[in-house]
């Protein structure tokens, strides 16, 4: 048996995306995937930035890997992603037992790295940022897994810098990929098998506005949206400043377009929108909904919200708890703000002391779940297309598959069914999942 490595993603859809190559590029060099770290010849952390918990979990695992090299001196140690970006020569100072950085536009130099870490033990930190020209060779490229559901990246980085964010500084200024490889990788993946596919990009709303003669993202949507034996069509995330009439239209146009829309709204006071610099008011954000349900009525919401933003007050926060019950989101991801190195909130005045910024993320937590199990609830007694994506054990009987709204659902069927829609009664509802019937 050759090299093994054991690869770990932390983070968003991104590194998803980017660790598929990241495997891709080390099958190449002869490496086979391993479980466990402790069966591998090379550890890849592929990491997230985006908050100080994220970070540290990865210093956390770096140090526990440490008695595994020097249980196998062979071992090497790789960190990439947002952490790598954002640190680069200093993890290596950090941690001695540490080979490779390699930033988030770096993963093509793995080879190289990898090579003189063997070859010549050299310890290398590579975080160079580069053109769009050079950047748009670079998508990524993909292993045919034959999943059912997977994502496409449309464009990368992002130009808004809202005051809180790292992702303008680890991911770079945004570039938006040709529409025609967009196809063709749309049309590939459909061709494996694929049979829906969402599209994701930071940014996704502003798709094609810096790259003069490219669709729009509603055209874009539309395009992929037509390909044959595509079922379903998903995009995360959207800009709620950013969302045109067009994609609004969308929703009511397009069949295979999924009845659900991810809009951060971050905050629902006016003052805190603005120091975010988010680009929209509370009743901005509010009209786009009503215009999403007017073109859309089945359609639900996600969103991100964080509280205790630098000057945050007890009545802003009392306006977002406001938003929350009349927006009526199916789900909400709440976070505390955790300040970044490098970006605008850092320097703004009126930090929230942590026990009111956990005491206003309890409150809103506890109205947000009695909402979202009221919505999901809902759905017991009826019989949804459920798209299966797998079995949820292998052996179990139990298939998994979701609904249009994105919840999983688990029932009981033959794995032939996998990759179809089928019909399925719900009959019960979980706080992540929810579980069905055939009919
Ligand atoms: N602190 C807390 N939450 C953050 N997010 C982004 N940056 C921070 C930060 N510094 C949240 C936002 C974003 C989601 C992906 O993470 O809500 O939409
Ligand atoms: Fe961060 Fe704002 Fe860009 Fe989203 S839009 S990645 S929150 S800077």
């Amino acid at each position: 048996m050759g090299d093994g490595f054991y690869l770990e993603t932390m983070g968003c859809q991104m590194n998803v995306v980017d660790s598929e190559q990241i495997a891709l590029l080390l099958g190449e060099l002869g490496y086979t995937p391993r479980e466990r770290p402790e069966d591998a010849d090379l550890i890849v952390l592929n990491t997230c930035a985006i908050r100080e918990k994220a970070e540290r979990k990865v210093l956390g695992h770096l140090w526990q890997f440490k008695p595994l090299r020097e249980a196998n001196p062979r071992l090497l140690i790789a960190v990439g992603g947002c952490v790598a970006q954002q640190e680069g020569e200093k993890l290596l100072k950090e941690i001695p037992h540490l080979d490779i950085v390699f930033g988030t536009q770096n993963i093509h130099r793995l080879p190289e790295l990898l090579r003189d870490a063997r070859e010549k033990r050299q310890r290398r930190a590579e975080t160079a940022f580069f053109d769009e020209a050079e950047r748009l060779t670079r998508f990524p490229e993909r292993c045919a897994t034959g999943a059912v559901s997977r994502y496409l990246t449309i464009m990368q980085g992002c130009d808004n810098f809202c005051a809180y964010c790292v992702v303008p500084y680890v991911r770079g200024r945004e570039v938006s990929r040709p529409a025609a490889d967009v196809l063709a990788e749309a049309r590939a993946l459909v061709a494996q098998g694929t049979r829906e596919v969402t599209l994701i990009g930071q940014n996704v709303n502003s798709y094609g506005r810096k790259s003069e003669g490219e669709p729009s993202f509603a055209e874009l949507l539309t395009m992929v949206h037509d390909i044959k034996g595509l079922e379903r069509l998903r995009f995360v995330t959207s800009h709620p400043r950013d969302i045109s009439p067009e994609l609004v239209a969308c929703f009511a146009t397009l069949p295979k377009l999924c009845r659900h829309i991810h809009l951060p709204l971050q905050s629902g006071a006016d003052a805190v929108l603005r120091n975010m610099g988010r680009g929209y008011t509370a009743a901005r954000y509010l009209e786009r909904v009503e215009q999403l349900r007017a073109a859309c009525p089945e359609l639900r919401l996600t969103t991100d919200i964080i509280v205790g933003f630098p000057g945050e007050t007890e009545s802003d926060f009392l306006e977002t708890l406001e938003m929350v019950k009349r927006v009526r989101f199916a789900d909400a991801y709440l976070f505390r703000y955790s300040p970044r190195p490098g970006t605008k909130a850092v320097t703004l005045p009126g930090a929230v002391p942590p026990e009111v910024q956990q005491e206003r993320f309890d409150r809103l937590l506890a109205v947000q779940d009695a909402i979202s199990r009221e919505i999901w609830a809902s759905d017991v007694g009826r019989t949804l297309p459920v798209l299966v994506e797998g079995e949820s054990r292998q052996g179990s009987g139990q298939l998994f598959g979701r609904s249009t709204w994105g919840r999983v659902i688990n029932f009981s069927g033959d794995v032939a069914l996998v990759g179809r829609v089928v019909p399925v009664r719900i009959t019960a509802s979980y706080h992540n999942s929810q579980l069905g019937e055939p009919v």
